[in-house]
């Protein structure tokens, strides 16, 4: 059987770098493995922070998108995060997403890849805490990719 990766991409502002590094990783892995990957795109799950009374880890979910997210979740075999660092963390979105089911992410593997002016080793860290709390497998290597002032500050293409 295929495994499915699900590629999730941390960022959602308005001109984000995230989807070209997002297919580049997901290019690297497609190459290289027999894997089924698939890039998420967090801007298209709208998951309200506010309308889940329930706790996810009873997996007691009322609203159809919550529902509509653990499945998508909950199919897949593992997960890449392709996250920028946000002020030494990660990216709240990506938390959102994370908190929005819980059973569903246990004892999957997890491969973290964050970047930034500094590779994003910060924000890697507190993922790994969080993908430890939920009892998922994160491998070690945590590739962290430095972006140059250009990319950041001028929109600079990745490669500059
Ligand atoms: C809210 C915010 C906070 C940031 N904080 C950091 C940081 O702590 N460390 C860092 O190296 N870069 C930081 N940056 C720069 C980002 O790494 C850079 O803008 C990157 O392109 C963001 O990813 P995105 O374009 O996919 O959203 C920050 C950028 C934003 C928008």
């Amino acid at each position: 059987m295929t495994k499915r990766v699900l590629v999730i991409m941390g960022s959602v502002r308005a001109g984000r770098h995230c989807p070209a590094i997002a297919q580049w990783v997901s290019g690297v892995g497609q190459e290289r493995t027999d894997l089924e990957i698939e890039i998420i795109d967090l801007a298209e799950w709208l998951l309200p922070m506010d309308d889940e009374p329930g706790i996810p880890a009873l997996g007691l979910y009322e609203q159809h998108h919550s529902k509509a997210w653990g499945q998508k979740v909950a199919q897949a075999h593992g997960f890449v995060f392709v996250t920028p660092q946000y002020n030494w963390g990660y990216p709240a979105a990506l938390k959102n997403a994370i908190d929005h089911c819980y059973l569903e992410w246990k004892g999957k593997p997890l491969l973290i890849v964050t970047y930034g002016g500094h590779g994003g080793g910060k924000c890697a860290i507190q993922l790994r805490q969080v993908a430890d709390g939920l009892k998922m497998k994160p491998v070690s290597p945590m590739p962290a990719i430095t972006l140059s002032n250009a990319v950041i500050r001028e929109n600079a293409p990745l490669d500059a």
